[in-house]
């Protein structure tokens, strides 16, 4: 239907006839001239009709925004003076000689160029018009490179396609399942996989060397910016290699992809980081390098103050107190100062004492702090001593247990960051490495997977299991990029005794084991090479890559906050009669309620 994308005119087609098909961008009348901009997927391109050419003027005066057009027209460049630099065809311009109308279009929900005065509801609810937004398309055309350049540097290093079932049983990812009811099976149910963990690890006992995989899982879990209840991953499995082996391999093809995709040269190789420096320096394990703000540990010096919201915390072994170094925080008023303690009290601190340092020369008389009283000369010394402050600094508190200290005091050091224009504008990646290998939950006092249960202990602790479950580590690895965890995974476990050990551990009982997870203990059996691999969230690094703030926005059909699709209606009501077939009968929250 077409000869050319109108995107792609340029001053090499002038003189030239050429055939468009597209979307009326934007009509508008200029004393007697009609001026269409029609877009396609390649961009937009000016098209003008002549009153004189009559019949095609009558007919582009009754196009609207958003009819479908297939044109014939005559490039010729644009006069002088009307040449616009900002557009990639702004130097031609094509004079309309026909037009058909293939398509009306009601008056669209909202004008593509004035979307941020639309809510992101209305958005996702015509998606099919938000998608025609230049800045989207092109989000998703960058999706679709940097899949096809993973996918062919995991093609030419060997890697094999493989698709891994949908319905099927519980992958522990730490997730709830969606659950797929079985017809033939009255009161049983699929699970759709959290990641297709399990099966990429069968395939390895199967001897398929390396696999991969770009595909969706799913998770029904609190969702966020970056959480999506289906979204991609690129799942990676090899036997016979170690963690260097795939970390090299790995942070190879992430190269690659920043480099052909941004032109963008990242550091070879990554660094690497422990996860309790990680923690340490930056409260976080996923730190964002480009924020040269650290935590300094200042517990030591806090055990006798008379201030109890400090040596409380100091003597707890589960305790921690923690400083951050403003550069020219004393700039910061009374207010600002509010809204970061309210602002850390989203991750539960009780507060955020903070000293002001004017003037070091003056000794205390140069520092204000709601708190200096407390703190007596010696630790006053070494709290600006090991924070560097200089003139002109703040120094921000956090004092708590571990786990609040390093989520709120994380947290603001990147906040400062972005707010006081201390992120350096690069890209900073790093291997998080040396996890342990279990977490104890608060509340039921049971040691959890800090990765999955499949992931293997290091050898030098694998004494330790039982004994000390706590201070093993694992052999898993999370690649983070700007702050953000783009990949996790692991060296497995290839041996059934050592992975019984570990779900007992987890509290898995012999039975339970058996009943989830009989197949992989059974495939352990019979020769399992080791392994191990690695999943990329997709959506997270496109989404990075692409300066997107959500994930949302680099997914064709995302689901809102509450896991539902605003198009189609999904989840909706289904019929009584697929119901029956399906042996289910729906008690609705609400009914419940008055039952109880
Ligand atoms: P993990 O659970 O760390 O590991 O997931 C791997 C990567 O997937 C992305 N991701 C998500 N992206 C969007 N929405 C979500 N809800 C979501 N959850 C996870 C993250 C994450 O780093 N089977 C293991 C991998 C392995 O061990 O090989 C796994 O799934 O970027
Ligand atoms: P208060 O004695 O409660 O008025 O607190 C004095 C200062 O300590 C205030 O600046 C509070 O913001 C701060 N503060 C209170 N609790 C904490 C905490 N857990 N960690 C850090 N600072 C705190």
């Amino acid at each position: 239907m077409r000869t050319q994308y109108c995107g792609n005119l340029n001053a090499s087609f002038i003189d030239q006839e050429v055939e468009l098909c597209g979307w009326v961008h934007r009509r508008r009348d200029h004393g007697g001239v009609i001026f269409i901009d029609l877009r396609d997927r390649e961009g937009l391109i000016q098209v003008v009709y002549d009153p004189d050419l009559e019949e095609v003027f009558a007919q582009a005066e009754q196009v609207r925004n958003e009819f479908v057009l297939r044109i014939k027209g005559r490039v010729r460049a644009r006069p002088e003076g009307t040449v616009n630099p900002d557009l990639p065809t702004g130097e031609v311009e094509v004079l309309g000689l026909e037009l058909e109308v293939l398509n009306k279009s009601d008056t669209p929900p909202f004008q593509l160029d004035e979307h941020e005065n639309v809510s992101e509801e209305i958005r996702l609810r015509y998606r099919y018009v938000d998608l025609r937004r230049p800045e989207m398309l092109e989000r998703i055309q960058m999706r679709s490179k940097v899949t096809r350049i993973l996918r062919n540097y995991l093609d030419d290093n060997g890697f094999m396609d493989i698709e891994t079932p949908m319905l099927t049983k519980a992958t522990p990812e730490g997730a709830r399942d969606y659950l797929v009811p079985s017809r033939t099976h009255p009161g049983q149910f699929f699970a759709l996989p959290q990641s297709p963990q399990l099966f990429k690890q069968l395939l390895m006992m199967s001897g398929m060397d390396r696999y991969y995989q770009v595909v969706r899982c799913f998770r029904d879990e609190d969702l966020r910016a970056d959480r999506q209840p289906e979204f991609t991953q690129v799942d990676i499995e090899a036997s016979f290699i170690d963690e260097d082996d795939l970390m090299n391999l790995m942070e190879e093809m992430i190269r690659q992809v920043i480099g052909e995709v941004l032109g963008k040269q990242l550091p070879n190789p990554f660094p690497r980081m422990s996860y309790a420096e990680a923690v340490q320096r930056f409260g976080s394990d996923r730190p964002d390098l480009r924020c040269p703000l650290e935590l300094v540990d200042v517990a030591d010096l806090m055990q006798d103050v008379e201030f109890k919201v400090f040596s409380g915390p100091a003597k707890d072994p589960d305790g921690r107190v923690a400083a951050i170094c403003l550069p020219n925080g004393c700039e910061l008023s009374r207010k600002d100062i509010d809204a970061y303690t309210k602002y850390v009290g989203i991750y539960g601190a009780k507060g955020l004492a903070y000293i002001k340092v004017n003037e070091l020369a003056q000794g205390r008389e140069g520092l204000r702090s709601p708190i200096l009283k407390f703190l007596p000369d010696a630790a006053v010394e070494q709290i600006l001593s090991r924070t560097g402050a200089k003139d002109g600094d703040l120094i921000f508190f956090g004092a708590d247990k571990a786990k609040i200290v390093n989520e709120a005091l994380g947290a603001l050091r990147v906040k400062l960051g972005e707010e006081r224009g201390l992120m350096e504008d690069e890209w900073r990646p790093l291997w998080v490495v040396d996890f342990p290998m279990f977490e104890k939950d608060d509340k039921s006092e049971r040691w959890n997977s800090l990765h999955h249960p499949f992931t293997a202990c290091k050898q030098e602790h694998l004494e330790l299991l039982e004994s000390d479950p706590g201070a093993c580590d694992s052999r898993a690895y999370d690649m983070v990029l700007n702050g953000t965890e783009v990949g996790g995974g692991s060296i497995r476990i290839h041996r059934e005794e050592v992975q019984e050990r570990v779900f007992k551990l987890l509290g898995i009982g012999e039975e339970e084991a058996e009943e989830k997870f009989g197949f992989l203990l059974d495939a352990l059996r019979f020769g399992c090479p080791p392994h191990g691999g690695i999943a990329f969230g997709l959506d997270r690094l496109v989404m990075l890559m692409a300066g997107a703030s959500s994930i949302r926005d680099v997914m064709a059909f995302p689901k809102t906050q509450t896991a539902a699709c605003l198009m189609t209606s999904a989840p909706s009501d289904v019929s009584q009669e697929q119901l029956r077939e399906l042996s289910i009968r729906v008690r609705k929250p609400q009914v419940e309620e008055q039952a109880s």
